[in-house]
């Protein structure tokens, strides 16, 4: 066999080893930082951008696979499934630590797992009887007046004491609207809508009560890309503006 030959062998077998070496050394390196993200508090990872950034990368092409569909491939949300938009700062639960956020990706909202948050849905007050029409009509006025939209005043007047009377919306949404995070019930006060806030999605919503399901990522997804996702989430709604652009690019990587 000429020497040529021999080079070219002895350089395809190292080209071979080093392209092994380089894989095993990936996956290790990917296995380690898995195992950080999982074993550090949330809190140190957050302080750690090298971990930070494995996490988003980690993340993003789970959230394509299992979150786009409902949530949208820009995390904007879609009123068609009632599914937030996960890249703003208004939230339905509680989401001010990693923590908090992945717990929702585990067991879900509404999910039937017995962990789910599930703690009240927004009642169907017109199948139900609860309310009349006209009350209704007048509640969707008061909505409107509470997101400071235009509105019928007089009607929202009514609509007020519904809000803070018959209806018990107080109960849920806080007696000036603005939500609570232990029902998953929305601020109703900053114009920020899942279901779509124009006057007649919200007296349908109203009349027929709402009950979406987020579902519970828990023995879906393996645990280290649920806190990757959980980091994701929650450092683009709680990073500087800058941050914010380049976490959300999610078509980037
Ligand atoms: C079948 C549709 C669907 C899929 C798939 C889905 N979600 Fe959801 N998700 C929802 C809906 C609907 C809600 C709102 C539930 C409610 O109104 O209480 C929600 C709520 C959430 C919330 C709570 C937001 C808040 O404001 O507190 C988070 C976080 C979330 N989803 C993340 C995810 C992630 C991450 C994935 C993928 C792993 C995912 N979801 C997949 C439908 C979905
Ligand atoms: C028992 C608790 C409860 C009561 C009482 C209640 N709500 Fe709700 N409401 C919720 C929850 C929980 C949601 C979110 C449900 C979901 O997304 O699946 C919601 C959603 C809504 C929405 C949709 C918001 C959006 O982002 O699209 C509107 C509007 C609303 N409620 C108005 C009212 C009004 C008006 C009343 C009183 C007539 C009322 N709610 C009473 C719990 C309640």
């Amino acid at each position: 066999m000429p020497v040529f030959s021999h080079r070219l062998l002895i350089a395809l077998a190292a080209c071979t080893l080093l392209g092994g070496a380089a894989a095993v050394w990936e996956r290790w390196s990917t296995d380690r930082r898995d195992n950080q993200i999982l074993s550090l508090a949330p809190e140190d990872v957050l302080r750690r951008p090298d971990l930070v950034s494995f996490a988003i990368a980690e993340a993003k092409p789970v959230y394509r696979a299992r979150c786009a569909s409902c949530h949208g491939a820009d995390l904007k949300g879609n009123v068609r499934t009632g599914a937030p938009d996960l890249s703003d700062s208004v939230w339905l639960y509680d989401t001010d630590s990693v923590t908090a956020i992945e717990r929702t990706l585990l067991y879900g909202i509404r999910s039937r797992q017995p962990k789910a948050r599930n703690v009240a849905e927004m009642p169907a007050f017109g199948l139900r009887g609860l309310l009349t029409p006209a009350e209704i009509g007048d509640a969707v006025q008061y909505v409107l007046a509470l997101s400071k939209r235009p509105n019928l005043a007089e009607a929202a007047v009514a609509g007020r004491q519904i809000f803070l009377g018959k209806g018990m919306c107080y109960d849920c949404h806080g007696p000036d609207g603005s939500g609570s995070p232990d029902y998953g019930a929305p601020n109703l006060t900053v114009n920020v809508w899942n279901n779509g806030g124009d006057q007649n999605t919200i007296y349908h919503n109203i009349y027929y009560g709402l009950a979406h399901v987020c579902p519970a990522w828990y023995g879906v997804i393996p645990l280290e890309r649920i806190r990757a996702l959980a980091i994701w989430l929650h450092s683009i709604s709680h990073a500087a503006p800058a941050a914010v652009a380049s976490a959300r690019a999610i078509k980037s990587s």
